[in-house]
Protein backbone atom coordinates (compact mmCIF):
# COMPACT_ATOMS: atom_id res chain seq x y z
CA UNK A 1 0.00 0.00 0.00
CA UNK A 2 1.58 3.30 -1.27
CA UNK A 3 1.54 6.18 1.24
CA UNK A 4 1.15 8.89 -1.54
CA UNK A 5 -2.63 8.53 -2.36
CA UNK A 6 -3.42 10.29 -5.36
CA UNK A 7 -6.96 11.78 -6.76
CA UNK A 8 -7.40 12.28 -10.25
CA UNK A 9 -10.21 14.96 -11.74
CA UNK A 10 -10.28 14.45 -15.30
CA UNK A 11 -13.39 15.11 -17.73
CA UNK A 12 -12.78 13.28 -21.25
CA UNK A 13 -10.26 10.28 -22.79
CA UNK A 14 -8.19 9.75 -20.00
CA UNK A 15 -5.46 8.96 -21.66
CA UNK A 16 -3.13 11.31 -18.89
CA UNK A 17 -4.40 9.47 -16.27
CA UNK A 18 -3.73 5.96 -18.33
CA UNK A 19 -0.31 6.85 -18.48
CA UNK A 20 -0.27 7.57 -14.69
CA UNK A 21 -2.42 4.32 -13.98
CA UNK A 22 0.36 2.31 -15.87
CA UNK A 23 3.56 3.97 -14.03
CA UNK A 24 2.12 2.72 -10.78
CA UNK A 25 1.14 -0.51 -11.97
CA UNK A 26 4.82 -1.09 -13.22
CA UNK A 27 6.44 0.49 -10.29
CA UNK A 28 7.93 3.18 -11.91
CA UNK A 29 5.57 5.67 -9.89
CA UNK A 30 5.52 5.04 -5.91
CA UNK A 31 1.74 6.11 -5.57
CA UNK A 32 -1.81 5.31 -5.24
CA UNK A 33 -4.23 6.25 -7.86
CA UNK A 34 -7.40 6.60 -4.99
CA UNK A 35 -9.80 7.95 -7.03
CA UNK A 36 -11.26 9.42 -10.37
CA UNK A 37 -13.72 12.20 -10.48
CA UNK A 38 -14.98 13.83 -13.07
CA UNK A 39 -17.71 16.31 -14.29
CA UNK A 40 -18.74 14.07 -17.09
CA UNK A 41 -20.84 11.61 -17.15
CA UNK A 42 -19.83 9.54 -19.86
CA UNK A 43 -15.86 9.95 -19.69
CA UNK A 44 -13.82 7.59 -20.82
CA UNK A 45 -11.36 8.39 -17.84
CA UNK A 46 -14.15 6.53 -15.51
CA UNK A 47 -13.92 3.26 -17.13
CA UNK A 48 -10.70 3.30 -17.55
CA UNK A 49 -10.95 4.08 -13.84
CA UNK A 50 -13.38 1.23 -12.88
CA UNK A 51 -11.36 -1.29 -15.26
CA UNK A 52 -8.60 -0.72 -12.81
CA UNK A 53 -10.64 -0.79 -10.03
CA UNK A 54 -10.32 2.63 -8.82
CA UNK A 55 -12.86 4.48 -6.96
CA UNK A 56 -14.84 6.54 -9.79
CA UNK A 57 -17.43 9.59 -9.37
CA UNK A 58 -19.22 11.82 -11.94
CA UNK A 59 -20.11 14.59 -10.09
CA UNK A 60 -22.26 16.30 -12.04
CA UNK A 61 -22.08 20.35 -11.59
CA UNK A 62 -26.15 20.77 -12.52
CA UNK A 63 -27.17 18.86 -9.48
CA UNK A 64 -25.34 22.00 -7.17
CA UNK A 65 -26.96 25.70 -6.97
CA UNK A 66 -23.95 27.36 -8.02
CA UNK A 67 -20.44 26.71 -8.19
CA UNK A 68 -19.42 27.04 -5.06
CA UNK A 69 -21.83 24.20 -4.04
CA UNK A 70 -20.63 22.19 -6.84
CA UNK A 71 -16.73 22.62 -5.37
CA UNK A 72 -17.81 22.01 -1.87
CA UNK A 73 -19.19 18.73 -3.23
CA UNK A 74 -15.58 17.86 -4.58
CA UNK A 75 -13.38 18.85 -2.04
CA UNK A 76 -16.03 16.72 0.58
CA UNK A 77 -15.26 13.92 -1.62
CA UNK A 78 -11.23 14.26 -2.44
CA UNK A 79 -10.99 14.91 1.28
CA UNK A 80 -12.14 11.50 1.98
CA UNK A 81 -8.94 9.62 0.40
CA UNK A 82 -6.44 12.30 1.84
CA UNK A 83 -4.52 12.51 -1.46
CA UNK A 84 -0.93 14.01 -0.75
CA UNK A 85 -1.71 15.51 -4.67
CA UNK A 86 -4.71 16.69 -6.71
CA UNK A 87 -3.75 15.91 -10.18
CA UNK A 88 -6.06 17.81 -12.92
CA UNK A 89 -5.65 15.36 -16.11
CA UNK A 90 -8.14 16.67 -18.56
CA UNK A 91 -10.17 18.45 -16.36
CA UNK A 92 -12.24 20.93 -18.24
CA UNK A 93 -13.39 23.55 -15.27
CA UNK A 94 -11.73 26.03 -14.09
CA UNK A 95 -11.71 25.99 -10.09
CA UNK A 96 -12.15 28.78 -8.06
CA UNK A 97 -9.49 30.66 -5.86
CA UNK A 98 -11.04 29.67 -3.14
CA UNK A 99 -11.47 26.17 -4.05
CA UNK A 100 -7.53 26.10 -4.90
CA UNK A 101 -6.53 27.77 -1.16
CA UNK A 102 -8.31 25.51 0.27
CA UNK A 103 -7.15 22.42 -1.33
CA UNK A 104 -4.94 20.97 1.79
CA UNK A 105 -3.11 19.35 -0.60
CA UNK A 106 -0.97 20.43 -3.56
CA UNK A 107 -3.29 21.06 -6.52
CA UNK A 108 -1.03 20.17 -10.38
CA UNK A 109 -2.13 19.84 -13.62
CA UNK A 110 -0.66 19.23 -17.09
CA UNK A 111 -0.84 21.41 -20.25
CA UNK A 112 -0.29 20.88 -23.66
CA UNK A 113 1.92 23.84 -24.99
CA UNK A 114 4.93 25.15 -22.94
CA UNK A 115 3.66 27.62 -20.66
CA UNK A 116 3.20 30.92 -19.97
CA UNK A 117 2.52 30.70 -24.12
CA UNK A 118 -0.56 29.77 -25.26
CA UNK A 119 -2.34 29.07 -21.50
CA UNK A 120 -6.32 28.67 -21.87
CA UNK A 121 -8.57 27.56 -24.37
CA UNK A 122 -7.57 25.61 -27.60
CA UNK A 123 -3.32 25.67 -27.19
CA UNK A 124 -2.72 23.77 -30.33
CA UNK A 125 -4.21 25.93 -32.63
CA UNK A 126 -3.23 28.98 -30.89
CA UNK A 127 0.41 27.12 -31.00
CA UNK A 128 -0.31 27.02 -34.63
CA UNK A 129 -1.43 30.63 -35.14
CA UNK A 130 1.31 31.87 -33.31
CA UNK A 131 3.62 30.80 -35.91
CA UNK A 132 6.18 29.11 -33.18
CA UNK A 133 8.09 26.49 -33.86
CA UNK A 134 8.56 24.68 -30.89
CA UNK A 135 5.85 23.96 -28.32
CA UNK A 136 5.18 21.07 -25.93
CA UNK A 137 3.99 20.50 -22.66
CA UNK A 138 3.96 22.29 -19.35
CA UNK A 139 3.44 20.00 -15.52
CA UNK A 140 2.81 23.02 -13.25
CA UNK A 141 1.24 23.61 -9.83
CA UNK A 142 -2.26 25.57 -9.75
CA UNK A 143 -2.64 28.76 -8.63
CA UNK A 144 -5.43 30.77 -8.49
CA UNK A 145 -5.18 31.65 -12.30
CA UNK A 146 -5.91 30.23 -15.36
CA UNK A 147 -2.65 27.74 -16.17
CA UNK A 148 -0.45 30.61 -14.40
CA UNK A 149 1.20 28.58 -11.23
CA UNK A 150 4.65 27.89 -10.73
CA UNK A 151 5.91 25.15 -13.85
CA UNK A 152 7.35 22.25 -12.70
CA UNK A 153 8.83 21.00 -15.90
CA UNK A 154 8.82 21.28 -19.25
CA UNK A 155 8.81 18.53 -22.86
CA UNK A 156 9.66 19.85 -25.71
CA UNK A 157 8.43 19.22 -29.59
CA UNK A 158 8.81 20.16 -32.61
CA UNK A 159 6.33 22.34 -34.62
CA UNK A 160 5.80 21.66 -38.65
CA UNK A 161 4.78 23.91 -41.09
CA UNK A 162 2.35 20.64 -42.42
CA UNK A 163 0.56 20.42 -38.68
CA UNK A 164 -2.61 20.78 -37.94
CA UNK A 165 -3.89 20.97 -34.52
CA UNK A 166 -4.82 17.19 -34.27
CA UNK A 167 -1.42 16.25 -35.68
CA UNK A 168 0.69 18.39 -33.38
CA UNK A 169 -1.68 17.57 -30.04
CA UNK A 170 -1.11 14.00 -31.19
CA UNK A 171 2.84 14.73 -30.73
CA UNK A 172 2.75 16.43 -27.93
CA UNK A 173 0.73 13.85 -26.23
CA UNK A 174 3.40 11.53 -26.09
CA UNK A 175 5.38 13.64 -24.23
CA UNK A 176 2.25 14.60 -21.79
CA UNK A 177 2.19 10.65 -20.88
CA UNK A 178 6.31 10.63 -20.15
CA UNK A 179 5.98 13.93 -18.12
CA UNK A 180 3.03 13.72 -16.10
CA UNK A 181 4.02 10.36 -14.19
CA UNK A 182 7.72 11.24 -13.73
CA UNK A 183 6.59 14.50 -11.80
CA UNK A 184 4.23 12.55 -9.81
CA UNK A 185 7.15 10.14 -9.12
CA UNK A 186 9.31 13.05 -8.22
CA UNK A 187 6.55 14.61 -5.81
CA UNK A 188 6.16 11.15 -4.60
CA UNK A 189 9.99 10.93 -3.64
CA UNK A 190 10.08 14.58 -1.89
CA UNK A 191 12.70 16.00 -4.69
CA UNK A 192 10.22 18.88 -5.36
CA UNK A 193 10.47 22.03 -3.38
CA UNK A 194 8.70 25.26 -4.17
CA UNK A 195 10.69 29.09 -4.18
CA UNK A 196 8.09 31.44 -5.00
CA UNK A 197 7.61 31.77 -8.53
CA UNK A 198 10.49 28.94 -8.99
CA UNK A 199 10.67 25.13 -8.35
CA UNK A 200 13.06 23.59 -7.59
CA UNK A 201 13.78 19.48 -8.10
CA UNK A 202 16.54 18.32 -5.79
CA UNK A 203 19.43 16.38 -7.37
CA UNK A 204 18.42 17.51 -10.77
CA UNK A 205 21.54 15.90 -12.90
CA UNK A 206 21.07 12.93 -11.23
CA UNK A 207 17.70 12.02 -12.42
CA UNK A 208 17.80 9.81 -15.75
CA UNK A 209 14.97 12.19 -17.17
CA UNK A 210 16.27 13.19 -20.71
CA UNK A 211 14.39 14.12 -23.89
CA UNK A 212 16.03 12.95 -26.93
CA UNK A 213 17.05 16.16 -29.53
CA UNK A 214 14.22 17.91 -30.31
CA UNK A 215 16.37 19.70 -33.45
CA UNK A 216 13.90 19.94 -36.72
CA UNK A 217 15.29 19.02 -39.69
CA UNK A 218 14.15 20.70 -42.77
CA UNK A 219 16.13 18.64 -45.25
C1 LIG B 1 -4.33 16.81 -22.52
O1 LIG B 1 -3.89 17.33 -23.75
C2 LIG B 1 -3.92 17.72 -21.39
O2 LIG B 1 -2.70 18.36 -21.63
C3 LIG B 1 -5.02 18.73 -21.35
O3 LIG B 1 -6.19 18.00 -21.63
C4 LIG B 1 -5.85 16.86 -22.41
C5 LIG B 1 -6.37 15.65 -21.68
O4 LIG B 1 -6.21 14.48 -22.42
N1 LIG B 1 -5.05 19.43 -20.09
P1 LIG B 1 -6.50 13.06 -21.76
O5 LIG B 1 -7.93 13.09 -21.25
O6 LIG B 1 -5.52 12.85 -20.65
O7 LIG B 1 -6.33 12.06 -22.86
Amino acid sequence: MSDFPLVVLASGRGSNLQAIIDAVNSGQLPAEVKAVISDKKDAKALNIAREGGIDAFWVDPKGYGDKAGYEQALMELIGNYCPRVLVLAGFMRVLSPRFVRRMECPIINIHPSLLPAFAGLDPHQKTLDGGVRYSGCTVHFVDEGVDTGPIIMQRVVPVYQTDDAEALSDRILKEEHILFPEVLKWLALGLVKREGRKVVIENEEGLSYEQESVDQSFG
